[in-house]
């Protein structure tokens, strides 16, 4: 037989049989194909269902948050419109305390032996010191019911008017004092006065003991963030109570040591937030203190 002549045809079978394979492997191919787009399609749609649920989970959480929002500051307000009648109505009675254990030590002074009049002047002096402390409370909760008004202050000249009607108060005390010029700012000029009035008062109070007592009030730029800042050379205090300090009635020196009640910082801290700015502090014992604040976000 002429095999010569068959070889075409077998070439042609050959590939034919090939053609057949490979079209079998693309349509096996094709199918796998099929396969994996319908897995995928089913995977995304279970994606987008799982989205889906998690928007609506996230709406769910924000509602909650703005109600427990809502109830918060509600509640804060109901605490402090407590304190605001309470510190109001307390003044009266506390004043006829106060009054009438004086009327008692000038009239009946022949009546009264050394003890009683003693004892008479302690209950004075309690009621004066709770007068003080309600009269705080009062200006605490103003503070939190006053809507901000700003406008532009000139904070040198603020500070410059603050410091010596302390020093006028106090002239036994004389600290060095440097106040940078030409710090102006869009703030309430009469809480920030009160921001002031505590910080300042504070740094002259703290550093009234030691040999030069010096103060600076300044401003520091950072990241176009405007950053004030009081510091002293005083007695300092240690940095784990740092915290403490902006609430409250809380105080690191004691009444011996240096007079006050504790609530001046809480004061500031309340109208720097009122503000959107933040109040933070460094301190050294015996080195002094540093306090910071911006009015701004
Ligand atoms: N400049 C300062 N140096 C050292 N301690 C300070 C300074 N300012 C505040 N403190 C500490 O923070 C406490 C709280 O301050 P504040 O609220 O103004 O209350 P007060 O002045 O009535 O003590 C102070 O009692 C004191 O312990
Ligand atoms: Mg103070």
């Amino acid at each position: 037989m002429d095999t010569s002549k068959t070889k075409p045809l077998d070439d042609v079978i050959e590939l034919s049989n090939k053609f057949t394979a490979l079209n079998n492997e693309l349509l096996n191919a094709k199918r796998e194909l099929v396969k994996q787009n319908i897995e995928l399609e089913r995977l995304r749609t279970e994606l987008q269902d799982k989205n889906e649920a998690l928007a609506g989970m996230n709406i769910e959480l924000e509602k909650r948050v703005e109600e427990r929002t809502r109830l918060l500051s509600l509640a804060i307000d109901e605490i402090d419109d407590f304190a605001y009648s309470l510190s109001h109505d307390l003044r009266t009675p506390l004043r006829g305390i106060d009054g009438f254990s004086a009327v008692l030590i000038d009239d009946y002074k022949d009546k009264l032996d050394a003890q009683a009049i003693k004892h008479l002047n302690g209950i004075r002096k309690d009621a004066q010191h709770l007068g003080v402390v309600l009269d705080a409370l009062h200006s605490l909760t103003k503070v939190s019911r006053r809507a901000l008004q700003r406008t532009m202050v000139n904070l040198s000249d603020m500070a410059e008017s603050i410091m010596q009607n302390l020093l006028n108060k106090h002239t036994e005390i004389k600290p060095e004092y440097h106040i940078q010029q030409g710090m102006i700012e869009n703030c309430d000029r009469d809480l920030v006065m009160l921001v002031l009035g505590n910080l300042l008062s504070n740094a002259i109070k703290f550093s009234q003991n030691v040999e030069k007592p010096t103060i600076d009030f300044g401003i520091r730029s950072k990241d176009k963030r405007k950053t004030y800042f009081v510091r002293d050379n005083g007695v300092g205090f240690n940095m784990d109570y740092a915290t403490k300090l902006f609430h409250n009635f809380q105080r690191l020196h004691s009444n011996n040591e240096f007079e006050g009640i504790g609530i001046g910082l809480a004061m500031v801290r309340r109208v720097v937030s009122k503000h959107g700015g933040s109040i933070w502090v460094e301190s050294e014992v015996g080195k002094g203190t540093e306090f910071q604040f911006s009015l701004e976000l």
